[in-house]
């Protein structure tokens, strides 16, 4: 994979008018994301973490502000392959195997699939889903299909990842697998990761910072840096330092 780029959000607004009325779901929301970095992204419902997504993947158009995804724009970084997404709720095509679901964005980015039979194989192996690549979809438990989107969204070796709620729908149990999975993942691979959740355990887990929105107009209110050294252990989940710094992020949240 080449070198990871970064993700640079600056002064992001966006209004949408609907029935009459406008939702301010964007007010001059920045945030930069290094190069290999991992960043959280936190908020209610409605305050604009997907907006803020679909701005950087260049689905969204803004009223004003700035998206560069290592140095190109958002449309020109998708085009290349440099932009992965999954979303939450996987979205596989039903009727295509394991195999065929992951190759999907190499045929969307008009690539040939052949040579990247091997790329695929190893990615099925990274999310630990080997024996499994005929499998469809509705074969599968919820956890190995978000498994299946994540493959999906590293077929084209982005060098930048865009995760919206990728574990919303699982139990706690495989959540926190799923924590570990993605940890171990994002290491291997390098790449540069920007999730967005309403877990805050699974964002202090995972993040070098989390970014907390709050909504009415959707804005970033703090970013907090977290300090544990990786790799994170699933003991860390139960660390009292851990706890103060959800409980920091759960003040600010509720307004606090
Ligand atoms: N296409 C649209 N037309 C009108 N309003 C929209 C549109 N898309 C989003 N909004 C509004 O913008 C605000 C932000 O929406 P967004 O989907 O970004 O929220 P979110 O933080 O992702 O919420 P959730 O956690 O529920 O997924 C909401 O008030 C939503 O109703
Ligand atoms: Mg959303």
């Amino acid at each position: 994979m080449t070198a990871p780029a970064g993700i640079a959000l600056s002064g992001l607004c966006k209004t949408f008018a609907s029935h009459g009325q406008k939702v301010e779901a964007l007010r001059d929301v920045s945030l930069n994301c290094p190069a290999g970095s991992f960043t959280a992204l936190i908020g209610p419902s409605g305050c604009g973490k997907s907006t803020i997504l679909r701005a950087a993947l260049g689905l969204e158009p803004l009223d004003s502000g700035r998206v560069e995804i290592g140095g190109q724009a958002p449309q020109a970084a998708t085009r290349a392959g440099v932009t992965g997404v999954a979303f939450q709720d996987a979205a596989l095509l039903p009727w295509r195997t394991v195999a065929q679901n992951i190759a999907l964005p190499l045929e969307v980015l008009g690539r040939a699939v052949g040579p990247e039979q091997g790329r695929i194989r190893d990615l099925i192996a990274l999310v630990g889903l080997q024996g499994r690549e005929t499998a469809l979809p509705g074969e599968l438990s919820g956890g190995m299909r978000q498994r299946v989107a994540i493959a999906r969204a590293l077929v084209s070796a982005p060098q930048v990842l865009f995760l919206d709620e990728p574990f919303g729908a699982l139990d706690q149990i495989l959540r926190r697998q799923m924590n570990i999975e993605l940890q171990r993942i994002w290491a291997e691979t390098g790449v540069t990761t920007l999730l967005v959740t309403h877990g805050i355990d699974e964002a202090v887990f995972l993040a070098d910072r989390v970014a907390i929105m709050q909504a009415g107009p959707g804005r970033i209110v703090e970013v907090v840096e977290i300090p544990f050294a990786r790799p994170r252990a699933a003991s860390l989940f139960s660390d009292p330092e851990f706890h103060h710094q959800c409980d920091h992020i759960a003040g600010v949240l509720h307004g606090g």
